[in-house]
């Protein structure tokens, strides 16, 4: 993993004001970061998929720093919940944060270690922030790597070895094939991956472009 100070990232927008107490979700200042992080894809109308919707403050987050960026989010039933899962919140709870100040979402319910991701199509970013345990971190992280567009952006939150949570988040993260690639930003508890062109695409980009300039030429 390399590490980047947050300072190079950080990208400030209009904070929303919570009205309910709820401490799972960013921590002082990473959201400025998210926003930059974010930012890097270049394109306002994003398409974001979450794993963990919880009480959807992350999501009003999202909304507050991109208007117009298209959010969806996974979260656990309670009936779905076999081993190990963590803050598991009956249905009519689950994003009802984000839905109470009219932020327009998609909700998916389901164990992200069974859901279909393969109908959903592609997305630009996609937060993981789900059960932290290590082993789901690893499944969440390689069953959604797929459908995480070229030049797309993965996020974890809550990697750090400042809590028993964070050190799992983090064993997994550096357990994955792509680790040399994960930027830790530090001061925070974020990391993230730009999926970088695959040899096919890159070989279909060079044609184009020898295409361009032949056409060019002539
Ligand atoms: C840390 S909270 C998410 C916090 C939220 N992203 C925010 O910042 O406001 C984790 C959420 O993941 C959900 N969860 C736990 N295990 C899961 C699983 N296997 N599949 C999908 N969601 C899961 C929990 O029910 C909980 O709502």
């Amino acid at each position: 993993m390399v590490e980047v100070p947050s300072d190079t990232l950080a990208r400030q927008y209009r904070q929303p004001v919570f009205t309910i107490s709820d401490t799972r979700s960013f921590w002082d200042g990473e959201s400025a970061v998210i926003c930059g992080i974010l930012g890097i894809l270049g394109k306002p109308d994003f398409r974001l998929l979450e794993i963990g919707t919880y009480r959807g403050c992350s999501l009003v987050q999202f909304h507050a720093m991109f208007p117009a960026a298209r959010l969806e989010s996974l979260n656990i039933l309670p009936k779905q919940a076999r081993d190990g899962e963590t803050e598991i919140l009956p249905r009519e709870h689950i994003g009802a944060y984000a839905r109470s100040v009219d932020v327009q979402y998609i909700q998916y319910f389901g164990d992200s270690r069974s859901f279909d991701f393969s109908g959903l199509g592609k997305f630009d970013a996609v937060f993981i922030d789900g059960n932290h345990h290590e082993e789901f971190v690893l499944s969440d992280s390689m069953r959604t790597l797929g459908i995480l567009q070229v030049g797309g952006v993965m996020i974890w939150h809550d990697c750090t070895d400042r809590y028993h949570l964070g050190r799992c988040v983090q064993r997994a993260v550096r357990r994955l094939p792509f680790a040399a690639r994960i930027v830790k930003v530090q001061g925070t508890t974020l990391c993230y991956y730009i999926k970088p062109i695959g040899p096919m695409q890159a070989r279909s980009r060079i044609r184009t472009v020898s295409r361009n300039l032949w056409q060019t030429e002539v």
